[in-house]
C-alpha cells in the first residue's frame, strides 16, 4: 500500500441521498471510515442502513452524492470496488443443501481461486466450523450459519468488509462469537463497516459509532465522544444486580466449539427502539 493510499479513508461517503418513490430515506449522508477500522452504522428499523450499504456495494444508485470504496468512485468503478468488498447481507447466503464445507469450495471455486480446498479448511478452523464442516449447513444454529456466511464472504481476503446486521436474531452467546470474528478481522487490517440496531454491539466492537436518523447522520464519534455528549455522570451508590443477560451467560457457558470467551458479556442489551413504519 503506498503512503497515499494509507493515508486516505477506506471509505468516503459525501451527501449521499436516495429517496423511493416519494420517501426521502436519505438525505444527505456523510463519513468517512479509517483503513482497519470498525465502524458501526446505527439505526433504527426503516433508518436507512441497507440502503447506504447497498449503495456502497454498487447494489444500487444514489440519486446525488458521492462515494468511494477503497478510493474507487462507487458510481464510476463498480468493477473495481465490487473487487474490494465483501458484503454479508441482513439475511443469511448460505445454502441448506450444502455442507458447511461445500458451501466454502462452492464460493473459492467461484472465485478462481488456486487452492480452494485449504481455503475452505483454514476458514472453517478460523470460524470454529472444523467439526461441524461436514454437516449440511440445514443442521446448523443461527450462530454457526451467521459464521459460516462471514467466512464466505471473506474468500479471496479482499480489504473493506460490510456485514449489515450480523447479529440480529442470534442469541447472546453466538453474538458474542460474532463479534470476535468482527475483531479478529479488523486486527488483520480489514477494515469493517457494519450496521446494527444494538447499541451494545456498537460499543463493545466499534472504533467508531454514526448514528443514522431521519436520512442524515446526526452524530458520529468514538464511544467516547459520543458519552460526553450527555452531561456528566452524577455518582450514586447502588447495588448491582446480575442483568438477565449475565445469568443466562454464565448458564449456558460451556468448553463446546460453540463457546466463547467471556470478556465482551455486556451488563445490558439495549435495543434501539423500533420504529413501526
Ligand atoms: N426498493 C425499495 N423500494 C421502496 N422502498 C424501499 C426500498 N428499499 C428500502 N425502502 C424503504 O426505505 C426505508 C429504509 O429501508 P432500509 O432497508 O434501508 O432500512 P434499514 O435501516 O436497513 O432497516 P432495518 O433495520 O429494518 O433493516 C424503509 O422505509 C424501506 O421501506
Ligand atoms: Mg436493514
Amino acid at each position: 500500500m503506498t503512503a497515499d493510499k494509507a493515508l486516505q479513508p477506506s471509505i468516503r461517503v459525501r451527501g449521499i441521498r436516495k429517496s423511493f418513490q416519494n420517501l426521502d430515506v436519505l438525505r444527505g449522508v456523510d463519513f468517512d471510515v479509517r483503513a482497519g477500522s470498525i465502524f458501526a452504522l446505527l439505526g433504527s428499523n426503516g433508518a436507512g442502513k441497507t440502503t447506504l450499504v447497498r449503495i456502497l456495494s454498487t447494489l444500487l444508485k444514489a440519486d446525488a452524492g458521492t462515494a468511494t470504496v477503497n478510493g474507487f468512485d462507487v458510481a464510476a468503478r463498480p468493477g473495481d470496488v465490487r473487487e474490494s468488498i465483501s458484503l454479508t447481507g441482513q439475511f443469511a447466503a448460505v445454502d441448506d443443501v450444502l455442507t458447511g464445507r461445500e458451501n466454502l469450495l462452492l464460493v473459492a471455486r467461484l472465485r478462481h481461486l488456486k487452492n480452494p480446498d485449504e481455503v475452505a479448511d483454514g476458514l472453517l478452523a478460523c470460524f470454529s466450523l472444523s467439526e461441524a464442516g461436514n454437516r449440511k449447513a440445514a443442521t446448523y444454529s443461527g450462530g454457526m450459519r451467521r459464521r459460516l456466511d462471514i467466512a464466505m464472504s471473506l474468500i479471496g481476503n479482499p480489504p473493506i468488509v460490510f456485514l449489515d446486521e450480523p447479529t440480529t436474531g442470534l442469541d447472546p452467546a453466538a453474538r458474542v462469537e460474532v463479534w470476535q470474528t468482527v475483531r479478529q478481522l479488523a486486527s488483520g487490517g480489514t477494515t469493517v463497516l457494519l450496521t446494527t440496531q444494538y447499541l451494545d454491539e456498537a460499543e463493545h466492537l466499534a472504533d467508531r459509532i454514526a448514528i443514522l436518523h431521519k436520512g442524515t447522520i446526526i452524530q458520529n464519534g468514538t464511544l467516547a465522544e459520543l458519552k460526553q455528549l450527555l452531561p456528566p455522570a452524577t455518582v450514586e451508590l447502588v447495588e448491582k444486580e446480575p442483568s438477565l443477560e449475565d445469568v443466562f451467560l454464565a448458564l449456558v457457558a460451556d468448553g463446546g466449539e460453540t463457546d466463547t470467551a467471556g470478556d465482551d458479556r455486556s451488563d445490558s442489551a439495549v435495543r434501539v427502539r423500533k420504529e413501526s413504519r
